[in-house]
């Protein structure tokens, strides 16, 4: 029998929503786009959406990509917009429970009171959603609002000082974490946001450049010899890597980088929910 109440993590970013929870974790494009009637139609790929929302319908996914005429991708400050509502709404739909405990990320700079309770107060209540002609009903009990790129240090919880280097579409998040033995801080002073300066943002194919940029504004505060963990789908690109390899020998790639923010955020929610 499919359980029915657990918590659910959900990165819904500029360009890919991923999800874990304790029995699934994938990831599906979070463009949307408006809803228009097709003479040709293909056979359904796995992320082709097509949503009712609050009586209004869009064309979402992989289907929004090759077939929205205004496809989009928000790069709002603030995460409280119906098209972050709609990657996490989507999300339950199909990967959810009939209650949900959700954990939603925002970037560490949006990290602050307002944003949070903002977000809590749009997606906490009883939801109604079709999605290719399926509808379905659920609640989501509460939300837990985790700062992106800080969240992938719950994956290992590294000893000492370590930092996180998040490469997204929208931004890249930088952030900093201190463990010494069962004490953990976040370091809000070497942590932050680079806001408007990601992949897709700067719509840039100069990856070394964009790398050296990044370095070079992180050196003022980060020592060469630091230990970088690298995550975000811009970690999956080598010439950044191996250009941001040149500024901090002791970069890595974190394994599954593009989930790893929803798969920290899941290990943090099942610690603050206490449930799994
Ligand atoms: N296989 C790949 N090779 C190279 N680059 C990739 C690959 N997959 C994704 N990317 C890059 O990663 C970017 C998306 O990263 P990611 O999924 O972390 O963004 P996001 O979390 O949706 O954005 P944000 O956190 O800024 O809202 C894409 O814009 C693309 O440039
Ligand atoms: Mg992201």
């Amino acid at each position: 029998m499919a359980e029915k109440a657990g918590v659910f993590s959900c990165d819904n970013g500029g360009h890919s929503t991923c999800i874990v929870t304790a029995k699934s974790f994938s990831q599906f494009p979070s463009v949307k786009g408006e809803f228009r009637e097709r003479t040709l139609v293909n056979p359904s790929g796995t992320h082709d959406y097509i949503v009712e929302f609050k009586g209004r319908r869009y064309m979402a996914g992989t289907l929004a990509q090759t077939e929205s005429r205004f496809p989009m991708q928000m790069h709002s400050r603030s995460k409280q917009h119906l098209f972050f509502d709609l990657s996490t709404m989507i999300s339950l739909h199909q990967f959810g429970y009939d209650k949900n405990y959700l954990i939603t990320s925002v970037p560490i700079s949006m990290h602050h009171e307002e944003e949070k309770e903002g977000i809590r107060k749009r997606l906490v209540g009883e939801w109604s959603i079709i999605v290719n002609g399926i509808e379905r009903t659920f609640t989501i009990e509460d939300v837990k609002v985790a700062p992106e790129t800080v969240s992938a240090f719950w994956i290992h919880e590294p000893e000492g000082k370590t930092r996180f280097l998040d490469i997204g579409s929208r931004t890249v998040g930088y952030g900093t974490t201190l463990k010494e033995g069962s004490v953990m801080k976040y370091i809000d002073s070497e942590s932050g946001t680079f806001m408007g300066k990601g992949l897709e943002a700067t719509e840039t194919t100069n990856y070394e450049e964009f790398a050296d940029f990044i370095a070079g504004k992180l050196l003022a505060q980060w020592d060469e010899n630091d230990k970088v963990y690298l995550l975000g789908g811009g970690a999956k690109n080598k010439l950044i890597v191996n250009q941001l390899k040149k500024y901090f020998k002791k970069t890595e790639v974190m394994e599954n980088a593009q989930l790893a923010n929803a798969k920290g955020m899941y290990l943090l929610g099942r610690n603050v929910y206490g449930r799994a």
